[in-house]
Order: structure tokens, then C-alpha cells, then sequence
């Protein structure tokens, strides 16, 4: 099969389409060919081995050689133990730990496998399971969203960013969301009420304070941050560089032990319940998901070339079925 692998840290050109054996399953996997694969922050992240924190996996050379978790597929293979799926089913799952996405057959523990209803394509499954997951478990961390509420959303037009603008709307929120100047109209489109551009403007040096703040890239002080909460305001940082998950962990936790404000990082559980209930509201027509644009896997360098062009509006999708 062909996959996309790469076997040290750098960019996109150190990503090479090469012919792999196949997968095979163990007796509590299924291997899927696969059909679709969003391009997660967190892949690039393991691909160019930044912030210091994606080494976890491999520290001087990447240990997942096929990255790719969010994927969309159909089953091919069963293992012996594997009873709740068949060859032929479509399915799709957050296989993070596992990676193997951007190839064209993965191996995936069947715990992590859910049904794709039929009411969504591969490309949108893909887009969901990270993505809509940690946009959601960010916001409800300390409560879930309430009518009027103040909410600042910074990196509001990326892959998590687009489902959380929208996710807070829908429970009434007032949102601000912070992004590049490439993405204010589509944070507007998703509902945003205020957009800034964090290349003109610095929310945190600004006069309005807010109830929760969900941040997907950091690049503020703890300090900053603290100030611009109400008085029973939380933030929580999703993603980051290690430098800013760490002041988080350090300061921010004696902040939110002197203060009312609460402060925190998010770890993302993966949990079958939240990405149903995100398949609901698309299927409801609350929520969009965003597909920016599609690539086959032998332009999957042109792919994560894209995903760093500051232009993306919501998610990148590697499209894999039929292109060989
Ligand atoms: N905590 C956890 O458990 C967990 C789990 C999974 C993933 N993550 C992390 O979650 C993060 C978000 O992922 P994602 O997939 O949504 O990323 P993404 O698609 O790259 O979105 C990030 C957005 O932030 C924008 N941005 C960059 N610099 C900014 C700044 N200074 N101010 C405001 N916005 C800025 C980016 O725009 P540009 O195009 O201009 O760069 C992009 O639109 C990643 O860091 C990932 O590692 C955390």
C-alpha cells in the first residue's frame, strides 16, 4: 500500500509516498481502507517535532512514521476478538497514539471505531473526531456555556477554532474570536460576533473581560490572560508552545488558587459520546463543518504546505479512495 511516511523531524518535504506492507490486524484491531484523513494541527506538530512537547513520541527521531489520526474509512480486515464491526462497514475514529492515517490501509484498536452514519461523507467524519472534541471539552471545562456569556475564542478559524465559535453560539454566547486577518470574514460567517485580527490588535491589552476563554495557540502571558477574565472567569489553553502549557500548569494554577478565576490546560479525552453528539448537530443543521479543501495523498506535501499558509478556513482533508 501507499503511505506517506516520514523518519525524521523537519517540514512537509520530509514526507515521502512510499509502497509499505500492509497492515495487519491484531485480535482486538480492524484495518480500514482508508478514504479520508483530516490534517490536525497536532500532525504537523509531530511531523516538524515542535513545540518541544510532540517529541514525547520519539526524541530525536519520530517513532510514528505515518502520522494521520482523524480517520474516515471502510472496513477491509477483522481481528479474531473483533465482533461489533464487518468487512465492508464504514466507520470512522480519532486514532490518535496509533497515527497510520495518510496511507492507504490503517490499522485502528476497535475501541476507538465508531459507525459514519450515512447522513455525512468520509471527508466531513474526518474533519470531526479532534478537532470537534477538544473544541467542545474546552469550552465545558468549567461549566457549560450560558446565554450572554462573554466567550474569546483565540484561533477561532483554525479546525478546533471553527467548531468552537460555532459550539458557543449555539448556546447563546457572545464570542469574540481572534485570528489571522486571511479568516475574520469566516469566523463571521460561523457567527463570531467580534473578530480580530492578532496581527492588528492584542485582545488581552483591550477593555473587555470575559466569562471563559478557549485558547488553541497561546502566544499570551498567563498574566494577560488573568487580567482579561471576569471575576469568576476561566481560561483554559488547548494548545501551545510548552513554554505557555507549562506557566499555564505553574502560575496559572496559583492564580486560580488566590483568585476566583480559574485557569487550566485541557487533556483531550477521546470519547465516542462527544463525536456522536457533534455528528447530531451537523445532521441537525446546527453545526458546519468546515472543509477548506481536499488533497490526494500524492499532494500531501502541497497539503501541509497549505495547512502553514495562514489561509486555511477550518480543516485540510487527504482524500485517499480511488486515486490510485
Ligand atoms: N490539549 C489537548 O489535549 C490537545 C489535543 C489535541 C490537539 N491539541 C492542540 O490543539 C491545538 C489547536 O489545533 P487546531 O487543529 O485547531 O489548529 P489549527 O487548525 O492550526 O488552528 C489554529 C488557528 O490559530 C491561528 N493562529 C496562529 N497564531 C495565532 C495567534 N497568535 N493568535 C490567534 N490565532 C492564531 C492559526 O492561524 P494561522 O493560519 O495564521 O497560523 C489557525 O487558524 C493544536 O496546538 C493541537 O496540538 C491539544
Amino acid at each position: 500500500m501507499k503511505a506517506a511516511q516520514h523518519t525524521r523531524y523537519g517540514d512537509e518535504q520530509n514526507l515521502h509516498l512510499l509502497e509499505l506492507a500492509p497492515p495487519k490486524p491484531g485480535p482486538d484491531d480492524v484495518v480500514l481502507k482508508v478514504v479520508a484523513t483530516s490534517i490536525n494541527a497536532s500532525d504537523w506538530e509531530f511531523l516538524s517535532g515542535t513545540p518541544a512537547y510532540s517529541r514525547i513520541m520519539g526524541l530525536t527521531r519520530p517513532r510514528k512514521v505515518v502520522l494521520g489520526s482523524d480517520i474516515s474509512g471502510i472496513v477491509v480486515a477483522v481481528g479474531a476478538n473483533v465482533k461489533e464491526f464487518a468487512i465492508g462497514d464504514e466507520v470512522f475514529c480519532d486514532n490518535f497514539e496509533v497515527f497510520g492515517g495518510f496511507a492507504e490501509m490503517a490499522r485502528v484498536p476497535v475501541g476507538k471505531l465508531l459507525r459514519k452514519p450515512a447522513t455525512i461523507s468520509h471527508v466531513q467524519a474526518s474533519a470531526i473526531p479532534q478537532s470537534a472534541v477538544i473544541a467542545l471539552q474546552a469550552l465545558r471545562k468549567y461549566g457549560d456555556v450560558t446565554a450572554g456569556q462573554q466567550v474569546l475564542i483565540n484561533g477561532g478559524g483554525g479546525g478546533a477554532g471553527s467548531f468552537a465559535i460555532q459550539f458557543a453560539k449555539q448556546a447563546g454566547a457572545h464570542v469574540t474570536a481572534v485570528d489571522h486577518a486571511n479568516k475574520l470574514a469566516f469566523m463571521s460567517e460561523l457567527g463570531a460576533d467580534s473578530v480580530i485580527d492578532y496581527q492588528q490588535q492584542d485582545v488581552t491589552h483591550g477593555l473587555q473581560r470575559f466569562d471563559k476563554i478557549v485558547d488553541f495557540v497561546g502566544h499570551h502571558s498567563v498574566r494577560d490572560y488573568f487580567r482579561i477574565l471576569q471575576a469568576n472567569g476561566s481560561y483554559v489553553i488547548v494548545g501551545g508552545l510548552l513554554r505557555d502549557i507549562l506557566s499555564t500548569l505553574t502560575l496559572g494554577s496559583l492564580l486560580t488558587w488566590v483568585s476566583g478565576k480559574r485557569m487550566s490546560i485541557l487533556a483531550h479525552q477521546q470519547n465516542a459520546t462527544d463525536i456522536m453528539s457533534v455528528v447530531r448537530q451537523v445532521e441537525q443543521g446546527n453545526i458546519r463543518i468546515c472543509v477548506d479543501r481536499t488533497y490526494p495523498l500524492q499532494d500531501i506535501r502541497s497539503a501541509f504546505q497549505h495547512f502553514r499558509e495562514q489561509k486555511v478556513l477550518g480543516k485540510v482533508v487527504i482524500e485517499i479512495e480511488g486515486k490510485y
